[in-house]
């Protein structure tokens, strides 16, 4: 579903991806794990076409991604989180939703051409997806709550659920475990797997809680310095050599 080649991209002198490759096929929940400054964020950047890479190609179904804009990326069905949570502070937890979804409303002259009633039933419709959506991710509670005055469990699970408004079929997640206690990463856990089995989502998670990324992943691949080191099953990477050394010779990682 997702072909990353031979990626490349530097930040002034500091080279953040030296070449990666990796896929990720239909319904797989794949892990990008590795030391602080790996360049696994730098990954999504450019996948969502944030960063436009120096070499290198992204395929997604088939199609080329790179020169794409990040809004037009997100309408062939790739939504993402930010591994700094970003939701809208002072707007409501459903007008988070609501946003995430705008790319469906349809807009403009022909909204304007639809009519006021039909604009208005599409609207109702979006906003009984988005209450679905919270009531999914156990948010409906705070529907009417802002955003910004929600605990960090709640706000991530908020981010995850205004990604999902804009119906993707890939799924980037960085980070959502950081700053989840136990019981929050075991819901957080559940969710990416009903995602999948469930919602038919491939999802790629960028993650260093070791727990998580053992427990949902099919595949994970192991970066370092912007070079992929490892990849395989989860078990085989807890036990590979390089892998090892990377986390040991890292001072926080
Ligand atoms: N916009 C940018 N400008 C300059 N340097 C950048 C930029 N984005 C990333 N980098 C650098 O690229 C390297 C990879 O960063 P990246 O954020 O991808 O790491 P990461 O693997 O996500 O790390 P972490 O686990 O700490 O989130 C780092 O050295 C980082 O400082
Ligand atoms: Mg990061």
């Amino acid at each position: 579903m997702l072909g990353v080649e031979d990626l490349s991209i530097s930040f002034g002198g500091l080279t953040a991806l030296d070449g990666l490759g990796f896929r990720v096929a239909e319904r797989e929940i794949f892990a990008l794990i590795g030391p602080n400054g790996a360049g696994k964020s730098t990954v999504f950047n450019v996948v969502t076409g944030l960063y436009r890479p120096s070499a290198g190609r992204v395929r997604f179904r088939g199609a080329d991604l790179l020169g794409l804009a990040p809004h037009q990326i997100a309408r062939r069905g790739v939504a993402r989180t930010f591994q700094n949570t970003e939701v809208f502070r002072t707007l409501t937890a459903l007008d988070n939703v609501l946003i995430g979804g705008h790319a469906h409303l349809r807009g403009g002259l022909l909204r304007a051409a639809l009519g006021a009633r039909l604009v208005r039933r599409e609207e109702a419709a979006a906003r009984r997806r988005a209450r679905a959506l919270l009531e999914r991710l156990g948010l409906a509670d705070v529907a009417g709550v802002e955003a910004g005055g929600l605990p960090l469990g709640l706000q991530k699970r908020l981010e995850v659920a205004r990604a999902l408004a804009a119906e993707p079929a890939l799924l980037l997640l960085d980070e959502p475990a950081s700053g989840l206690n136990p019981t929050e990463t075991q819901t957080l856990m559940a969710l990416i797997r009903r995602l999948r089995d469930e919602d038919g989502l491939t999802i790629l998670v960028v993650e260093h809680d070791m727990e998580l990324v053992m427990g949902i992943s099919d595949r994970v691949a192991v970066l370092n310095y912007g070079r992929k080191i490892a990849e395989g099953k989860p078990g085989a990477i807890a036990t590979d050599p390089a892998v090892i050394e990377a986390y040991l010779g890292s001072a926080d990682g």
